[in-house]
């Protein structure tokens, strides 16, 4: 079977992005992404590619070369789920934020809705695939929705689980050169149809080799295990940067030697301020809701622990802050170099800065913020969301700057919270001779040249590196 139209629904981080490269690899193929979010569409149709609501480098030109041709945004969620054959499920799934597994669970409901409004809709057989993160066996839940709420008439759904790998920052460069493709199914022979056509699509630049079929449960499954496993490294690395400021042990000195074990390896070793991201801390407390739920209460905590530990890396971050500029923050003013969760995206879902930035502002820090790619109403809302004060007070409490050396100017101390490559070719003699003195850099990155920064006078704290 040939895929012809491709419907997704969902056209936010994963939705766009992986969507704007089947279209521009599979020229093809009518490629509609769908949501109900209008602003978001909108800014997916700016003329201005600076506009587009992902940030992502590369993104701009995939659009370019493709939207109009045979990429499409649209609010017409029905139409587009009319004209497709194959319809991939990109939604959001976030942790539950009320009733039976508050806190934990993913929430499901979005992906609920889309399952009721495809049955509803389609008046011909489907394939639908799971983009979202799911837990395992929703392929059921779905399937079940599919087959028993549209209109009857014998319409064939089938079932795919294609979770989707990329990370932000390099989404471009990770869709264009997967490590792998995983594609989950059906194990009957239209399972194995469905498979077929999906992986049609990704042959078009996938190398074959690359592309893995498996039963849909290993696939669902898979993907909440790989962001589990390149969780657990982070936190590893972190504890171990920990031991490291009390012993002198340099903890980027520990992460090469015992990267250079190939069974190691060396990548995702990298000590933090802790993760951050919109997808760790959901996909493992959802883990560990699953396994709690079939009674493995020890493969939960377990998994439990590695959130446990980022938590206590972001909180003892901004608690080294106040101890070190003399046990009180109170009017200081704290410069931010950074509030993304990571380099290269405008997305801060999760980031550890958010959470330092609440720390301070509980101590009466003045936190000002400088990021080259989050707007201000964003940093405020990601305050706002946790609650802890009101509106007005996180206003008072945090400003944020257009430019780095306006942030830094007559501060206490600089926290650099991402590692923006900018942030190194800064003029720091400038922003020395512009601050409080002693002036004081806590580098949650260990991006910055230790050396020379010690030169020029700061108090250098780099994570993982006694003092
Ligand atoms: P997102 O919040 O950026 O985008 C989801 C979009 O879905 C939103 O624009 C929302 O308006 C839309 N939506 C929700 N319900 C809808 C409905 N009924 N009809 C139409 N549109 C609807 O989320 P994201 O970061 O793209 O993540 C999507 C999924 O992919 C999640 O399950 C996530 O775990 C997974 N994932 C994310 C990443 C990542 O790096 N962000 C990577 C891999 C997997
Ligand atoms: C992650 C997974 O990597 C990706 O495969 C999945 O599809 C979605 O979740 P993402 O969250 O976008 O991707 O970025 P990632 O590069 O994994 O970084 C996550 C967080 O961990 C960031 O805050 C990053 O700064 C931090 N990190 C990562 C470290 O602190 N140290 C490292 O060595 C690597």
């Amino acid at each position: 079977m040939k895929i012809k139209n491709i419907c997704c629904i969902g056209a936010g981080y994963v939705g766009g992005p992986t969507m704007a490269v089947i279209a521009q690899k599979c020229p093809d193929i009518k490629v509609t992404v769908v949501d109900i979010n209008e602003a978001r569409i909108a800014a997916w149709n700016d003329k201005d590619l600076s506009k587009l609501p992902v940030y992502e480098p590369g993104l701009d030109t995939v659009v370019a070369e493709a939207r109009g041709r045979n990429l499409f945004f649209s609010t017409e969620v029905d139409k587009a789920i009319d004209e497709a054959e194959m319809i991939f499920i990109s939604v959001n799934t976030p942790t539950k934020t009320y009733g039976k597994g508050k806190g934990m669970a993913a929430d499901l409901k979005y992906i609920e809705l889309c399952a009721r409004q495809i049955a509803r809709v389609a008046k011909d057989d489907k394939i639908v695939v799971e983009k979202s993160t799911l837990p395992v066996r929703t392929a059921s839940a779905i399937k079940n929705i599919l087959d028993n709420t549209g209109n009857g008439n014998g319409i064939k759904f089938q079932i795919l689980s294609n979770p989707e790998f990329l990370a932000e920052g390099t989404a471009i460069a990770d869709l264009m050169n997967p490590d792998r493709v995983l594609i989950g199914g059906d194990t009957t022979a239209e399972g194995e149809e469905a498979i077929q056509a999906l992986v049609d699509v990704y042959a078009s630049w996938v190398p074959q080799a690359q592309i893995l079929t498996t039963n849909i449960w290993s696939s669902e499954l898979s993907k909440l295990t790989a962001n589990a496993f390149l969780a657990q490294r982070v936190s590893s690395i972190n504890a171990m940067s920990e031991l490291c400021e009390k012993t002198g042990a340099d903890v980027n000195e520990v992460a090469k030697a015992i990267g250079m074990d190939s069974r190691i390896g060396p990548k995702f070793l990298k000590a933090s301020v802790g993760f951050g991201g919109s997808c760790f801390q959901k996909d493992i407390l959802n883990l560990v809701y699953i396994a709690k739920t079939y009674g493995l209460n020890e493969v939960a905590d377990y998994w439990e622990q590695v959130i446990m530990m980022n938590d206590h890396q972001k909180r003892r971050f901004a608690d080294n802050i106040v101890s070190t500029l003399y046990n009180t923050v109170s009017g200081k003013k704290i410069a931010f170099l950074g509030w993304a969760f990571k380099k290269d995206t405008n997305d801060t879902r999760e980031s550890a800065a958010i959470y330092v930035a609440d720390d301070l502002l509980n101590e009466q820090s003045a936190v000002h913020v400088y990021d080259p790619k989050v707007v201000e109403e964003r940093m405020y809302a990601d305050l706002d969301y946790l609650n802890t004060r009101a509106s007005e007070e996180n206003r008072k409490g945090l400003k944020v700057h257009q430019d780095p050396y306006e942030a830094c100017k007559g501060a206490h101390a600089i926290a650099v919270l991402t590692e923006w490559d900018a942030f190194k070719t800064y003029d720091w003699q400038k922003i020395y001779n512009n601050m409080q003195k002693p002036a004081f850099v806590f580098d949650g990155r260990g991006i910055l040249d230790k050396q020379k920064l010690k030169e020029i006078g700061f108090v250098y704290y780099k994570i993982g590196e006694g003092a």
